[in-house]
């Protein structure tokens, strides 16, 4: 593989030498982060420091710069080279690209788009000849990692600050049992796990389950940086916690954590991954170095929202703003009848295709218009009436 690969490379591009940055990572990513996987990262402008990551043997870290850029996508390239003790001694950069979402000023989430087809242990980045110069976004970007897989970017001086509120399932007070596969809980009976008083910061007091700690934190506090509910099981929500602990050692203690969260009857299952949740991550699968919780609700501060309730202009402006905002209401809604003008109602709601529908209130259709986001939300229309059924997020 590697050896097709690298000829493909060397024998398609010889052309000149890239060196520095040719594009800048988003304008809040600067200074130092931590990264979900990678530590502890520097950012310029144009390059991007891993300080604790290394990718080839022999390196304690990986310094890469900006090459590409094309709307989230970011391909970088490392400074540093190796040669290959393969094929007459190739010399190679690794290549990685992620697609990088910002989230608020002091976090981001992204997924990592590379990965590893050469069997070289150097992790999921692509070695590309030194020779080569003309890299398309295409042969670094090869693969699209499931909605679950996002690796999270925090400002460590201002985390408090790139925080969102937990999902539905975990809003609440609950007490908890943990394992690692076995069937007992290795907690004590007054585990509890306080999510009211501030839906974005859970806050445990029993938090050592045995060898473990809830969150991989001994202080308790985990802020909740984003969730995503899952595409095809769209109870199963994936849950990026961060680590309030001051210092944390990689082993018992982690600054990140991946839930995977899915109410099931009386009982919220968790199962909770170091660092990002993998692909098939099952909130009643034991992930590698993980752990199996079931939360009982004490009280639930999960809003309240039956479907198919008719909603108020004002909570239609909530559902136009907070699709803006990506924080999605749950439910099916049968709010709008189908208009054949296409005012909008705010000019930001922008995208194809321009359905527009009107809500209906008290039995008439108001004047308000507004446009499908196409990503976030679709329309069905059972019976002559449209229903709005919110979707997950998307990429
Ligand atoms: C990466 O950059 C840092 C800071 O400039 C430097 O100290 C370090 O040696 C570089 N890493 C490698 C592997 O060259
Ligand atoms: C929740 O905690 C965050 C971080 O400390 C803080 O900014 C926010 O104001 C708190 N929210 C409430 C409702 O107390
Ligand atoms: C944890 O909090 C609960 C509810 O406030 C309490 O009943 C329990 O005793 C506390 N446990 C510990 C170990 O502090
Ligand atoms: C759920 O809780 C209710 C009330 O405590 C109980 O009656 C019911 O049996 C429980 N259901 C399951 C499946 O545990």
């Amino acid at each position: 593989m590697l050896v097709r690969d690298v000829r493909l490379f060397y024998g398609l591009f010889l052309l000149l030498r890239q060196s520095c940055g040719l594009c800048t990572y988003p304008s809040d990513l600067r200074g130092t982060w931590h990264d979900s996987v990678y530590g502890t990262i520097a950012f310029t402008d144009s390059s991007m420091n891993m300080e604790t990551k290394s990718f080839v043997s022999g390196f304690t870290n990986t310094n890469f710069t900006c090459q590409l850029n094309n709307g989230d996508m970011y391909v970088s390239k490392s400074v540093e080279s190796v040669t290959l003790g393969i094929l007459g001694g190739f010399t190679i950069n690794v290549w990685i690209c992620f697609e990088i979402k910002s989230l608020t000023t002091s976090s981001f989430y992204y997924y990592l788009r590379s990965s590893d087809q050469d069997n070289l242990n150097f992790g999921d980045v692509v070695p590309v000849a030194t020779t080569v110069t003309s890299v398309a976004e295409a042969d670094v970007c090869n693969t699209s990692p499931g909605v679950g897989e996002f690796h999270m970017l925090v400002n460590p001086a201002s985390a408090k600050e790139g925080l969102s509120a937990v999902p539905v399932p975990l809003l609440g007070d609950f007490t908890y049992t943990m394992n690692f596969g076995t069937a007992s809980s290795e907690c004590g009976v007054s585990a509890f796990w306080e999510g009211c008083s501030n839906t974005t910061i859970i806050t445990l007091n029993n938090t050592a389950c045995g060898s473990q700690f809830v969150g991989y934190s001994a202080s308790g506090s985990l802020g909740c940086i984003t969730s995503f509910q899952d595409t095809t099981s769209t109870s199963v929500y994936y849950v990026g916690v961060y680590n309030f602990d001051t210092s944390v050692n990689g082993a018992s203690t982690k600054r990140f954590t991946c839930f995977t969260v899915e109410f099931d009857t009386n009982i919220t299952m968790v199962s909770q991954s170091p660092n990002k949740c993998s692909s098939g991550s099952s909130p009643t699968v034991l992930p590698t170095d993980g752990a199996l919780l079931q939360l009982t609700t004490v009280t639930s501060c999960a809003p309240v929202t039956p479907p198919d309730d008719p909603l108020s202009i004002a909570a239609i402006f909530a559902i136009v703003f907070s699709l803006i905002s990506k924080t999605l209401p749950r439910g099916a809604h049968t709010v709008f009848t189908l208009s054949d003008t296409n005012t909008m109602v705010n000019k930001e709601i922008i995208t194809e295709p321009k359905l527009v529908v009107k809500p209906i209130r008290n039995g008439q259709p108001q004047s308000m218009e507004l446009q499908q986001w196409k990503n976030n939300a679709e329309f069905q229309e059972p019976e002559g009436q449209l229903k709005l059924v919110t979707k997950p997020q998307p990429l």
